[in-house]
């Protein structure tokens, strides 16, 4: 009667990872995920989707012999994510989905953004010429039907672009939902080992955010308004609730927050070993999300904790 928060399958984006491949396979980096073939996808989505969950975010692996300084393949309508977003929509027209906008799935040097390699051998990510090439892979995820892109890739001014992009194409319905204060975690390892995404070398810090700022998040959340997101979010969530607090007190768009693979992993390692109760502490640890103001959640658990509460 007095308990404040309380988890419904509602709350749940469901993260699904998919491949060329006819079979389902799992992921040795994240126990429990599979990469998912186009029609394994479409099943695991509709099961999900029966329990209550309302949305799935997409993330592909991207075969090597696709990827280029240019990721020209992030643009290409018959690639593997319009596939997928046909394939979804078809099969379940009432479930929300949402793809992610970046470059490194596509770009052989493994940024968000596109690459320039200087003198010494330093490395630079172009920002603006960058945001074009985002504009094109959100266009390109809108005309196959997708229902909300997110921009995962930390450029300044990309939202504002991608909204620009899309009411000009006529697809003044597709939503953004941003990932406003991204931070370069350590807790995206088990992720960029299940697409074979990370950073061919240098890393992502000078466009993710430094994990020690707070007022450096409210900063992102307030130009993220001004260019026209409609979510915004927080990643990774467990250790930044209070990040997580700060954006619900600043803004009226829902707030987001991404459990992300890390996060999943210490949870599921920590199970396998009967170290940890995880049922218990998967509840827990997503309650305390939705607790910090996070009015949606994206987790890998969203299938089993959604089962559990029906
Ligand atoms: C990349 C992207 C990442 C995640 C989602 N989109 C990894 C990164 O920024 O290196 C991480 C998700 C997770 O760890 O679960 N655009």
């Amino acid at each position: 009667m007095v308990r404040e928060t309380v988890l419904t399958p509602s709350d749940f984006v469901y993260p699904l990872f998919l491949h060329e491949g006819g079979k389902d396979e799992a992921i040795p980096s994240m126990p429990g995920c599979r990469r998912w073939s186009l029609e394994g996808l479409v099943g695991e989505a509709g099961e999900a989707h029966a329990l209550g969950v309302p949305a799935v975010i997409l993330f592909p692996v991207i075969a090597d012999e696709l990827k280029t300084p240019e990721a020209v393949e992030c643009a290409n309508p018959e690639g593997l994510i319009p596939r997928a977003v046909r394939a979804l929509k078809a099969a379940h027209p009432s479930l929300v989905v949402i793809t992610d906008v970046a470059l490194d799935p596509y770009n052989s040097d493994g940024q968000d953004g596109l690459v320039r390699r200087g003198e010494g051998g330093s490395l630079e990510v172009l920002n603006d010429e960058t945001v074009k090439v985002l504009c094109r892979q959100a266009l390109c995820h809108a005309e196959a039907g997708a229902d909300m892109v997110g921009p995962s890739d930390m450029m300044d001014g990309r939202v504002g672009a991608i909204r620009a992009a899309l009411d000009g194409a006529s697809h003044q319905d597709v939503s953004i939902l941003s990932y406003t204060a991204k931070y370069a975690s350590a807790y995206y390892g088990p992720f960029r080992g299940a697409l074979d995404s990370a950073p061919k070398d240098g890393d992502k810090k000078t466009y993710q955010m430094d994990p020690a700022n707070l007022r450096e998040a409210v900063r992102e959340l307030l130009l993220d308004e001004e260019e026209g997101a409609d979510m915004v979010m927080v990643k990774p969530a467990g250790p930044y609730l209070d990040v997580i607090a700060a954006l619900r007190n600043e803004t009226t768009l829902p707030v987001a927050a991404y459990q992300v693979s890390g996060e999943y992993l210490m949870i599921k390692s920590a199970a396998a070993a009967g170290w940890l109760d995880e049922e218990a502490v998967v509840l827990e640890s997503l309650t305390g999300i939705k607790r910090a103001g996070a009015d949606v959640i994206l987790s890998y658990f969203a299938r089993d904790v959604a089962q559990r509460l029906a």
